[in-house]
């Protein structure tokens, strides 16, 4: 956690910063996404006792008492827990009945995509709003067309999508609104509203809610929550019979013991992610051209992410560089997400999954930085990277 530097603040000159030949700030790495673990007295209880039942997997008693537990947080009336988010978006766009094209943002993990064409489907690239960084509904409309079999909105570091916007566009397509929330669990907007057919969250070790690796398919839908429940298992009906084509998507026992175990913490978790962003936000707060990306209105927030955006006129520095300076000082930045998922390899050769202008995509994809933050990361760590940014900006 903490290494090198002290509890005292003080103004870094351009010595003391190891990318110039200093002492690096910290003895330890502190870097994106280091997992939360808040109760692993608890997590060890719950597994042990899963393993003198000897039920470890197939739908087990934790499997269901996590999926119970989650409802309380998405807020939907089905959930269906998995082993992960991106055999979970397979899931939900099959149980929608998805084929063809699938609209979405470029501005997001590479899964997001990758999850589709694993499917045969065609990953569409649109652009984002350049403030949110999530998919806008203009430009959602603008590539709609005859061969169009979803849209796919992510609540990208946890800023819920458009959902009025993007709901007004799919609708109007007649296809399904499904929305990637592997980012945004303890997202939830504050006023009724559409929330897509399905909504997808992951239990990553890096993610808020840590599973080790998980998943799980909401929807407000019985069918299509019948469809989710087989798909996921086998092609399984209720009886136990095969209904159909499925694959093996089950969460098992201890990613659920895991899951159990922090969500059961879940509101002491978001208050420290709260408390960090607003640390941070202080920390930066007269840094020139370095501007840490605020959530959008009307929503909780989980504050998973803290990213800025380095605008180089201002700051006097490229994002690329300041991330290599913390980097020399131990402090292991990401670069969430670049390049878009339209620039690599995949997808990028063929002009049909990049139809419409990405400009707000190229921008943010070359300024947006996200920074340690989580259970593992100290107010006094938040301060010493401040500090090193501002001397990054002061003499980098
Ligand atoms: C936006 C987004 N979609 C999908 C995924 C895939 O999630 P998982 O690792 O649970 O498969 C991630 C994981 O980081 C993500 O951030």
């Amino acid at each position: 956690m903490t290494g090198g530097g002290g509890a005292v603040r003080t103004k870094r000159t351009r010595d003391d910063l190891a990318y110039f030949g200093g002492t690096p700030g910290f003895a330890e790495d502190i870097r994106v996404g280091t997992p939360n673990v808040p109760a692993k007295d608890r997590y060890l209880e719950l597994v042990s006792e899963a393993i003198d039942r000897r039920w470890l997997s197939n739908l087990g008693p934790l499997v269901r008492r996590f999926e119970e537990l989650t409802a309380r947080r998405t807020l939907r009336r089905h959930n269906t827990a998995m082993n992960n988010a991106t055999t979970a978006l397979q899931v939900a766009m099959k149980a929608c009945g998805v084929t063809g094209e699938v609209i979405m943002p470029s501005f997001t993990f590479v899964a997001t995509a990758h999850a589709m064409s694993w499917i045969g489907l065609t990953p569409v690239f649109c652009d984002i709003d350049p403030v949110t960084g999530t998919l806008d509904p203009r430009s959602v409309a603008k590539a709609v067309n005859s061969r169009t079999g979803a849209v796919l909105g992510v609540h990208l570091w946890g800023n819920l999508c458009d959902l009025a916007g993007l709901d007004d566009v799919a609708r109007g397509a007649g296809v399904p609104l499904v929305l990637d929330a592997a980012q945004a669990f303890g997202c939830r907007p504050l006023r009724p509203g559409p929330t897509g057919t399905a909504e997808v969250f992951s239990f990553h070790a890096t993610k808020v809610l840590n599973c080790f690796e998980g998943g799980l398919v909401a929807t407000d839908s019985a069918e299509v929550h019948a469809r989710v429940r087989s798909l996921h298992n086998f092609g399984f009906d209720e009886a136990m019979e095969v209904a159909g084509p499925g694959t093996n998507a089950k969460m098992n026992e201890s990613s659920a013991a895991m899951g159990i175990a922090s969500i059961e913490r879940l509101d002491e978790t978001l208050k420290a992610y709260r408390a960090i962003h607003l640390r941070y936000e202080e920390g930066l707060r007269d840094v020139p051209g370095v501007t840490l990306m605020a959530g959008p209105e009307g929503q909780t927030h989980n504050h998973q992410y803290v990213v800025v955006q380095v605008d180089p006129a201002v700051a006097g520095l490229h994002r690329d560089r300041l991330c290599d300076i913390l980097g020399a000082e131990n402090i292991h930045a990401k670069r969430y997400f670049a390049p878009g998922c339209h620039r690599m390899p995949p997808y990028r050769a063929d002009t049909v999954h990049t139809p419409v202008d990405l400009s707000a995509t190229g921008t943010l994809t070359e300024r947006v930085l996200a920074l340690p933050t989580g259970l593992a990361v100290s107010p006094g760590d938040v301060d010493r990277i401040c500090d090193v940014i501002a001397a990054a900006v002061r003499y980098g």
